[in-house]
């Protein structure tokens, strides 16, 4: 069995307003099953944001099989190591190549999230990038949908030669949003001759990522083609089935710009660009047990540097959570544009920068705290 090393997926963006008969979600597990595959989760609103992801229907032991998904079920892009950009079009082609192929899919398509829906660096709307409070994060967004415009308009030879030529009448909406979703949603599998490849697979790729020790699933592919999604360890009803997608996306920054999401970790954590010589592609080599007593960074220049990257925010954390907690009708409706109410994205943005600062509130604290210790010893 080969295991997904570096299985990336998320689904975010996708506000599902409740599970009834015959939605989306129902007709996918339907479809599935009706293939000759197993299902045995649920699918379901898993925080306040609205986010969809996958629950145990029972209690479930070790090495149990969530899902089985026949290998003609996977969407097979190819080589994995290129970018979302030249996957989107791969897919592009799958689709037109062959249409009897593209039908039997539908139930996958229509459980993704529709164009306008799916949120990650290609796709983000440019106008509450300002809500971040994060201008490296921000700019970098702006870059990547640059790119993907480039790419778009043929100025990547390389990958196509007239997009406009291969693909008439696909809008670059249409094509921001396959990039996105194959970014956001396909798996990479190592290959016997260390050729990765990217997969997209219906249903796996609605859980979530939960990382070390949060991981109770893993996704694997059998010699025959077939994937499964199985537990890692006991699991209660009701729990969520998480799987670590990639391994540089611990901190906030990283999985919001990569894949759509923020999560609050415990204890906090700081985001990659708030550590020392972090940013959002490498994990940095620190981590905050540096921070403890006898570490690497417990210095006055540390904290110094720190305390200053709290202060330059327009917004407190107080301020922050009560935007959060819709109790935003006072001074900072200039923050919001003015606006009293805000959407799942805006929303995100906001939480993103509080926890940030949550994050960096905690770790001054911890960090006066030691040097205290080391002044007086
Ligand atoms: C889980 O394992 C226990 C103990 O071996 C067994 O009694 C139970 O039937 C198993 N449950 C499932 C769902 O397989
Ligand atoms: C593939 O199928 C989907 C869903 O029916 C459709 O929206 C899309 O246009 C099709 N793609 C192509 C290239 O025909």
């Amino acid at each position: 069995m080969k295991r997904a090393a570096l299985s990336i997926i998320f689904l975010l963006g996708i506000f599902s307003p409740g599970i009834c008969a015959s939605t989306p979600e129902d007709a996918l597990i339907k479809w599935i099953r009706r293939c000759g595959g197993t299902v045995d989760l649920d699918i379901a609103t898993v925080n306040d944001e609205g986010l969809r992801g996958t629950v145990a229907v029972r209690d479930m032991n070790k090495s149990q099989i969530a899902v089985h998904l026949p290998a003609h079920l996977a969407v097979e892009l190819g080589e994995g190591h290129v970018t979302s950009e030249e996957n989107a079009i791969k897919l592009l082609r799958l689709q037109m190549q062959n249409q009897k192929w593209n039908q039997s899919m539908l139930p996958y398509w229509e459980s993704l999230p529709r164009v306008g829906a799916s949120l990650t660096k290609q796709t983000y709307p440019a106008e509450p990038l300002d809500l971040l409070q994060d201008r490296t994060l921000a700019a970098s967004i702006v870059v990547h949908g640059a790119y993907t415009k480039n790419v778009y308009d043929g100025g990547k030879p390389s990958l196509v030669e007239d997009f406009q030529a291969e693909f008439p009448g696909v809008s670059y909406q249409t094509f921001s949003h396959l990039t996105s979703l194959v970014s956001s949603y396909a798996f990479l599998f190592p290959d016997e001759g260390g050729v990765a490849r990217r997969m997209m697979l219906p249903l796996v790729d609605m859980m979530n990522h939960g990382d070390g020790s949060a991981t109770n699933v893993e996704i694997m592919q059998a010699d025959n083609g077939d994937l499964y999604a199985y537990t890692l360890r006991e699991i209660a009803k009701g729990e969520e089935l998480v799987h670590e997608y990639n391994t540089g996306i611990a901190r906030n920054d990283q999985s919001l710009f990569h894949y759509g999401f923020v999560r609050e970790h415990d204890p906090p954590r700081l985001v990659a660009q708030d550590m020392p010589a972090g940013n959002l592609y490498d994990p940095t080599f620190y981590t905050e047990d540096d921070y403890e007593f006898g570490g690497r960074l417990v210095t006055k220049a540390e904290l110094a540097r720190l305390e200053g990257i709290l202060r330059s925010f327009p917004t407190t954390e107080r301020e922050d959570a009560q935007i959060l907690a819709g109790k935003s009708g006072g001074g900072w409706g200039s923050v919001l544009g003015g606006k009293m109410t805000l959407t799942p994205l805006e929303r995100m943005f906001v939480k993103y920068r509080l926890l940030r600062k949550q994050a960096l509130a905690h770790i001054i604290q911890k960090l006066k705290d030691t040097l205290l210790i080391t002044t007086e010893l």
